[in-house]
Parts: structure tokens; C-alpha cells; sequence
């Protein structure tokens, strides 16, 4: 296994995703790691990884000491390599002049990083050149001791350094991004030949892991579920279901702000097919109640949560002698909230399933997913047999419709959201649009529009179309689909919704403009 030190840089989660995909376990952990729990570990190897500070700075953060006596091989990434450098009697500059972007280094050494790995060739002196993705203002301008020049770039003569006696490697470039074309080769390189790690970790293997986990922690007790029919939870209510079968039991709650047939489509797939007990609240009317009448949006989104916990209490306390509550968090929220107390990140964000529990309530966590990343979630979902349309489905915000009705909700507002959803959800997938976006939806405008249907005046609602592309949802484009789909689900959902007059798509891209409209 991997420890990946961060220094507050956004690419450190990728780093980790990449080494996950080579099939070897990894952690993200902050540079200030206590010795100990560096023992604890017991790293087959280290990645520093970048950061946004300088180490020309004095206090600016440092690798512990321990990384470099521990014996085991260290790659440096961007800051990693400086810090490297300057911990180990280098030299660091700063510059005036940001590289950012393409880059092409030229190998200079033989070097069990780069074996066999090239892009291109020069012609005027022979040596290797590779395609890569710089991101630095500071470089290293003089080696540590033991040390040479493993590439250079016109710019930046120590572009990658390397102490192959000691294994310790440092590259000013990103290989975890993909414009870093041989980055991945550079990784394997790294943690299985020079680290020495079996690619062990598969699926197959995270899942019986997993199982063995919850089965030591839980034993003969029971666990409790909030199940909403995303991935995350499915994938746990799934795996729960197989290790500790009739101990688990689901709670899933239909608060009338669901898509069309998804809380019977949840109770089909858990409690019909699978055989996992599942308690569905009918919550409907409760939700639309305690929504009646308000139209900001925050406010919406607390009652909609607050109302979710009341109900979720309510049916927990119906159940006698449940010990465990289960919790579909993954590896991402763990970092977000870890990296927010101790500020060094940069993204701050609070979420829900970390450290936002009732304090009163007298049940220990089965978190099955803490350690996985959201691809290695759908996989050990395929794994575990659900089907791939759930799995790969697009996120849903937990206040659902809610929040895809602008301004008051009402049930008349949500029963005509819900049909014109399923009409662009079913052409997404007929047209094969639906897996090219990341998310799309309908929303509905509670304003009338004039039009003509037949020989008749019609004086309706607005319904808007919203599909995206993201990798990340901090950022994301309005996804370009093809005039003739958006042609269709504009006529079907004006010809079948006899409350609909008038279809708009939305344009806006993110920033400015958030994915939800409220
Ligand atoms: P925005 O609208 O902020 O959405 O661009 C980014 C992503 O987050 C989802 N989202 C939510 N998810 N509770 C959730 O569980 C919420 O209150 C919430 N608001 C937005 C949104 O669907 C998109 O995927």
C-alpha cells in the first residue's frame, strides 16, 4: 500500500484514483502525519503530492523526516519534488514566470521511472521526449547530494530528478492527469516495480474485504439503513445484505418528491428481487404539508431535511434493538471533511453523512464505502449484481424535486415534473445521450406561457430541459444535444402534458449559472 501526503493541492484525490486503478491500495493522508500512524500504515512507498504554497517560503509545510528514512521509495509530484529537494540539501527558486500547461521534457538518464516509456524522439541527439502537463512557479535549481538530473525542458533544467539508489524520484510534472500522456505507466512503474505492491486491489477482493469488515464489526446485531436508491446506498444496502442478510434492515423514504415509479422501482429491486428488508415510509403528504406555502429556496432545502430525519427517526424507533446505523459515505466526503478541520484545503465543505448527526442518537457507524472513490463504488456494484442502470445512473440532490420546482411546491407541480422528466430521461436513453451527460433533468417554472395546440388556445406552464457534462460538478457545460432530441422531447412533452404549453433548454454553463436551479 501507498501513503500520498497532501499538500492542499485539488490533483491529490486524482493521484489516488490512479494508483487505485493500477489495482493497489492508497490513502491520502496531511503532510503532517504523526510518525506513528506513518508506522501504523506501513507504506510500501510515498507520493508527495502538490500544493499551492511555495517552500522558498519558511513556513510553508514539509514532508516528516520519517518519509526519507523509512527505507521505502518516495515520488515526489510538483511540490513533492521540491520539498524533496529542499529537505534534502537541494535548492528551490521561485519565478516570476508560471508554466502552466503542455510540455514536452527530454529523459536524461536511464531510470527505472521511465523504462521502456517514450512519446517521441529527438532527432538531434536521440534521447527520449515526453508529452507532459506542467503547473509550477517554483523549480529546483540545484540538486541534493546523491542525486542527478532525470529530465529537462528548456525552462526548467531539473524537470524530474531521481536518487536511484535510495528509489527517490521527483517530477516537476503531473503524471496523474491524462495530458500527461505515459503518466499512468509512470505509476505502475512506480508502486509495482519499484515499490514491489501486487495489484490486489480488484473488486472481487474489495468486496470480500468489505464483507469480512462489517461482519467483525456487527457480529449477530443489527444495522439500520437509510436507503434513497442512489448509488451510494444501493451499493451498501447490496453489500450489507450479503454480509449480514436478515440483520440489515432498510428504511427507505418516499416524501413525494421522487422521480416517476422510483419508490416502487427501489422496492422491486431490494425487497422483491433481492430479498432485503425494506420499511417504506409513505411520507408524501407529511413533506408536501410542511412545504406549503414557502418559497425560498434554502428554506425548502432545510424543512425537506429536516423532515427526512424526523421520519427516518420515527421508523428507526418503531424497530427494536437496532445497534448500528450504516451510511453510504465514500472516500471523497472523508477527505472534504478531514481537509476542512484542519484548513489546509482549499475547497471547504461540510457534508452531510460526516459529522452532521444527531448527537442523541445511541447507535455506532457501518460505513462499508469510507475508503472507495465513486468509480471503485460502481464497480464493486456491478460486482455485488446490481443492474448497470443503476449503478452508472446520473445524482440525484437529496431534496429532489424540491428543489427542481421553483418556488412552492405543490403536488399538482410535481406530478407534471415528473411525466416531463420521464420523457427526456427515456429519449436521453433511446437517442444514447443519456451516459455521454452527467446529469439531466426537467424543471419546472410555475409561470404560464401562451400557445396553440390543435386549433386550440393553450395557456400553460414552462417546463425547462437541463443536461450537463462534468467531470467534477464544480464546473460543468450545458451539454450540446442534438436538435432533433431536444425536437422530440419538446413534442412529446408539450402533446402529452395537456398542462404543458412551452419547452425551453437551458444554455447557461457552470460558473455562473449553479446545475439545479435552486
Ligand atoms: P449545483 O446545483 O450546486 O449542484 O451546481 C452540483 C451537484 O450537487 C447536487 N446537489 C445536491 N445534492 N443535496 C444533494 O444531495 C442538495 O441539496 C444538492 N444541491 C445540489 C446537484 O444535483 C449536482 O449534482
Amino acid at each position: 500500500r501507498i501513503l500520498i501526503l497532501d499538500f492542499g493541492s485539488q490533483y491529490t484525490q486524482l493521484i489516488a484514483r490512479r494508483i487505485r486503478e493500477i489495482g493497489v491500495y492508497c490513502e491520502i493522508r496531511a503532510f503532517d502525519i504523526d510518525e506513528a500512524d506513518i508506522d501504523a500504515f506501513s507504506p510500501s512507498g510515498f507520493i508527495l503530492a502538490g500544493g499551492p504554497e511555495s517552500v522558498t517560503e519558511t513556513d510553508s509545510p514539509r514532508a516528516p523526516q520519517k518519509v526519507f528514512e523509512s527505507g521505502v521509495p518516495v515520488l515526489g509530484i510538483c511540490y513533492g519534488m521540491q520539498t524533496m529537494a529542499e529537505q534534502m540539501g537541494g535548492k528551490v527558486e521561485g519565478s516570476p514566470v508560471h508554466e502552466f500547461g503542455y510540455a514536452q521534457i527530454k529523459l536524461e538518464a536511464a531510470s527505472a521511472l521511465t523504462l521502456d516509456i517514450a512519446d517521441h524522439i529527438d532527432t538531434s541527439d536521440g534521447k527520449t521526449l515526453l508529452d507532459v502537463w506542467m503547473s509550477h512557479g517554483d523549480k529546483v535549481i540545484q540538486l541534493p547530494e546523491g542525486f542527478e538530473i532525470l529530465a529537462s525542458t528548456p525552462s526548467c533544467p531539473i524537470a524530474a530528478m531521481q536518487c536511484e539508489a535510495k528509489k527517490f524520484y521527483g517530477v516537476q510534472f503531473h503524471p496523474e492527469v491524462t495530458h500527461t500522456l505515459q503518466g499512468q505507466r509512470i505509476f505502475e512503474h512506480f508502486v509495482l516495480k519499484l515499490c514491489g505492491c501486487d495489484a490486489l486491489w480488484t473488486p472481487a477482493n474489495i468486496v470480500e474485504d468489505a464483507i469480512e469488515k462489517v461482519r467483525a464489526q456487527v457480529g449477530e446485531q443489527k444495522v439500520l439503513l437509510g436507503l434513497s436508491g442512489g448509488v451510494d446506498s444501493s451499493v451498501v444496502a447490496a453489500l450489507l445484505h450479503k454480509a449480514i442478510g436478515a440483520q440489515l434492515t432498510c428504511v427507505f423514504v418516499d416524501n413525494g418528491l421522487l422521480r416517476k415509479n422510483e419508490g416502487d422501482q427501489v422496492m422491486d429491486m431490494f425487497a422483491k428481487n433481492m430479498g432485503v428488508k425494506v420499511i417504506r415510509a409513505d411520507a408524501e403528504d407529511a413533506f408536501l404539508n410542511k412545504l406549503a406555502g414557502e418559497a425560498d429556496p434554502e428554506k425548502k432545502r432545510k424543512i425537506i431535511g429536516n423532515m427526512f430525519i424526523d421520519i427516518f427517526d420515527q421508523e428507526a424507533t418503531k424497530l427494536k434493538d437496532v445497534n448500528f446505523l450504516a451510511q453510504g459515505t465514500i472516500y471523497p466526503d472523508v477527505i472534504e471533511s478531514a481537509a476542512s478541520k484542519t484548513g489546509k484545503a482549499h475547497v471547504i465543505k461540510s457534508h452531510h453523512n460526516v459529522g452532521g448527526l444527531p448527537d442523541d442518537m445511541a447507535m455506532d457507524l457501518v460505513e462499508p464505502l469510507r475508503e472507495l472513490f465513486k468509480d471503485e463504488v460502481r464497480r464493486i456494484g456491478l460486482e455485488l449484481g446490481l443492474p448497470y442502470d443503476m449503478v452508472y445512473r446520473h445524482p440525484f440532490p437529496g431534496p429532489g424535486l424540491g428543489v427542481r420546482i421553483l418556488g412552492e411546491v405543490k403536488r399538482e407541480y410535481a406530478d407534471i415534473l415528473r411525466e416531463a422528466d420521464a420523457i427526456f430521461l427515456e429519449e436521453l436513453h433511446r437517442a444514447d445521450w443519456y451516459h455521454k451527460t452527467s446529469q439531466a433533468f426537467a424543471v419546472f417554472l410555475p409561470v404560464k406561457s401562451v400557445g396553440v395546440v390543435g386549433d386550440a388556445r393553450r395557456y400553460e406552464y414552462v417546463i425547462a430541459l437541463r443536461a450537463v457534462e462534468t467531470i467534477d460538478f464544480m464546473t460543468a457545460r450545458w451539454a450540446h444535444l442534438p436538435y432533433e432530441l431536444l425536437e422530440t422531447v419538446s413534442n412529446r412533452i408539450i402533446n402529452e402534458i395537456k398542462q404543458v404549453s412551452r419547452v425551453a433548454y437551458d444554455v447557461s454553463s457552470k460558473p455562473p449559472a449553479t446545475i439545479e436551479w435552486e
